[in-house]
């Protein structure tokens, strides 16, 4: 559902030193802590009027998710090198923090190739690297959206794997569960689905419970390999779907019984900031926060009911 529709900005032509990295540790992105409050937040480089955000604002916003206890951040691409900026920001607001980084895919081989070469610069050339980043993944929702076929996306799962080999990263793609394939499922370390109670029609109250159901539905078929909700959230504005409601209030619910009915699922909760350069209707308003980062009023920390 998430689209992206220039990945090529800016990017530089880069000087092919070879850097060799040393033996890291892997940095697993399933063992990584969450933080007081929400576990992860997706988050896009772009401001409000879909132009690349700065440094500073980008270090304003990581500060800001820090201080509310969320301390995992997932991306989609390297769009306005923003892999090397957020890194920048983890330092920045003290450390102890992950970044799940991206490849996007639309397709188009040359901008997968400039996707690929933007990480690896990064990676190569950003100290920080091999401190903060949590894992790759090589496009989202790319099955579902028939961008390109399965066997197309387990062969760029391990071109990845093989290009980022020297930072012993994690590598895996992001679907909706019943869009995984054996053979992806085969090629990723890790599966990262996106699992959304409101396209499920189900109300706010029991939307908890239902991302706990498909996540355990999915992790039957996972191979064993490790699970995690890359996206899941709710909206406060645009069309009710069934018996899921857009509001604030709603919202709130979510955020709150997500992290008080089981702690060891890890979800990235979609999507930072509400996006008015998307199409317009319900993709606009999934926003923790206002597209200018003002609140919306949600309170991240529950007081979470005895059982
Ligand atoms: C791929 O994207 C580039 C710009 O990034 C564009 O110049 C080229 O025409 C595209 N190729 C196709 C086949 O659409």
């Amino acid at each position: 559902m998430r689209v992206i529709s220039s990945v090529a900005i800016g990017l530089l032509a880069f000087s092919s030193v070879v850097v060799s990295a040393p033996a890291k540790k892997s940095h697993d992105v399933v063992h990584a802590p969450g933080g007081s409050s929400l576990y992860g937040i997706t988050y896009n480089a772009l401001d409000a009027n879909g132009l690349c955000k700065s440094q500073s604002t980008i270090t304003k916003d990581v500060k800001k998710y820090k201080s509310n206890g969320i301390i995992n951040i997932r991306t989609y691409s390297q769009q306005c090198n923003q892999l090397d900026l957020i890194l920048k920001a983890i330092k920045s607001a003290g450390g102890g923090m992950t970044v799940l980084t991206a490849v996007w895919i639309d397709g188009n081989n040359s901008n997968y190739l400039s996707e690929v070469k933007t990480l690896t610069h990064t990676l190569s050339s950003n100290k920080l690297s091999s401190s903060y980043i949590s894992g790759v993944l090589v496009g989202n929702e790319v099955l579902f959206n028939k961008v390109i076929s399965s066997s197309q996306l387990a062969a760029k799962i391990k071109d990845v794997k093989s290009k980022v080999k020297s930072h012993s990263l994690l590598v895996g793609t992001c679907e909706i569960p019943p869009s995984f394939t054996s053979a992806v499922i085969s090629a990723s370390d890790f599966l990262v689905a996106n699992i959304h109670p409101y396209f499920g029609q189900v109300p706010a109250s029991q939307a908890a419970q239902n991302l706990v159901l498909q996540y355990n539905n999915l992790k039957k078929n996972a191979k064993g390999k490790p699970l995690i909700v890359g996206e899941t959230g709710w909206p406060t504005a645009g069309a009710t779907n069934g018996q899921s409601v857009p509001s604030t209030h709603n919202l709130q619910t979510y955020v709150s019984d997500i992290q008080c009915i089981d702690k060891s699922i890890k979800y990235y909760f979609f999507d930072s900031v509400d996006t008015p350069w998307k199409a317009p209707g319900v993709e606009q308003h999934w926003g923790l926060w206002k597209s200018n980062g003002a609140s919306k009023g949600i309170k991240f920390k529950p007081t979470c009911p005895k059982k």
